[in-house]
């Protein structure tokens, strides 16, 4: 299907005048933000301001105090906005089939490799495994991990920490997302692994989704590899608002008062934890 020019303009998310408090501590003061369709976009800003919990409202997780957030219905002629807030759990459920999920802590269930993949096909699309098996192994090839039987049934304990990221987003790819939400994806990777992550989301990103649309990415992060690599539109969370919102190269060559220091913090916010068994050479990890 050919991608047409108001495809690209679509809004795929909007939020306005997003507030949210935890109590007397006031999280959100009043986000706005638009994503347009086959952007990608990066959230930065600093530890507990409040990024994942403006995914959350994203995601249907969180009911806002006030202002409200819309996505785009894929099941709607158009994929026209419609409002989180008007939605009932079964309406939110089936939107959510549109989307991907990459958690700053991979979420894997326990069980096998296999067993991640097949779950979200399983229940919500009512695939058999012999409709999932093939599946698997192309999303697994898709992030490169090995495609075998062998490695489908190892247990996910088993994984290095850079091996559980990719199986966490090829189990995103299983349900062929038009948006892909990344939260902290390459936090506590080693430099290495990070820039496969890196190269995964890019190429992730930049293939065509099932509807021939252009695919939506939200990545939030404190790496400035990743940052560098990708040049995302970037927007910074700042005492509960948006503080910036431009190309990556505008953030980075701020002079802001508010940016630079931020700016100089994220290599330790991104903290670095190492896993010697992420250092296996590709391909011999099975
Ligand atoms: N469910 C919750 N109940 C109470 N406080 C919360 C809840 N979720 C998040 N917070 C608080 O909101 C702030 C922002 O959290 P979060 O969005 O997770 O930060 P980050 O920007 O690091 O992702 C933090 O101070 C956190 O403790
Ligand atoms: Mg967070």
């Amino acid at each position: 299907m050919a991608v047409n020019s108001i495809s690209h303009q679509a809004e795929e998310i909007r939020v306005e005048g997003l507030t949210k408090a935890f109590g007397d501590h006031r999280v959100l003061t009043g986000v706005d933000l638009e994503v347009r369709r086959g952007e990608m976009l990066a959230v930065v800003g600093g530890s507990g301001c409040g990024k994942t919990v403006l995914l959350n409202h994203i995601l249907g997780r969180l009911e806002p105090d006030a202002g409200r957030v819309r996505v785009a219905d894929h099941d709607l002629e158009g994929a026209p906005l419609v409002d989180l807030s008007a939605l009932d759990t079964m309406e939110t459920d089936r939107l959510h089939t549109h989307w991907g999920m990459v958690f700053q802590k991979n979420a894997l269930f326990s069980g096998t490799v296999l067993d991640n993949i097949a779950l979200w096909l399983s229940e919500v699309r009512g695939l058999d495994e012999d409709a999932i098996v093939p599946i698997a192994r192309r999303v697994l090839a898709a992030v490169d991990l090995p495609d075998s039987d062998e490695f489908m049934q190892t247990d996910v304990n088993e994984l290095s920490g850079g091996m559980a990221k990719r199986l966490a987003v090829a189990r995103a790819l299983a349900m062929e997302p038009e948006v892909l939400f990344y939260d902290e994806p390459t936090t506590g990777l080693d430099p290495t692994t990070a820039a496969t992550v890196h190269d995964l989301i890019a190429r992730t990103h930049d293939a065509q989704t099932r509807t021939g649309e252009r695919r939506t990415t939200l990545i939030i992060t404190h790496d400035k590899d990743l940052l560098r690599r990708l040049e995302p539109r970037t927007v910074m969370l700042h005492e509960g608002r948006v503080f910036f919102d431009g190309p990556f190269r505008d953030f980075e060559a701020s002079a802001s008062p508010i940016i630079r220091p931020y700016f100089d913090l994220m290599p330790v916010l991104h903290g670095r934890a190492f896993d010697p068994r992420d250092l296996t050479p590709p391909g011999h990890e099975g």
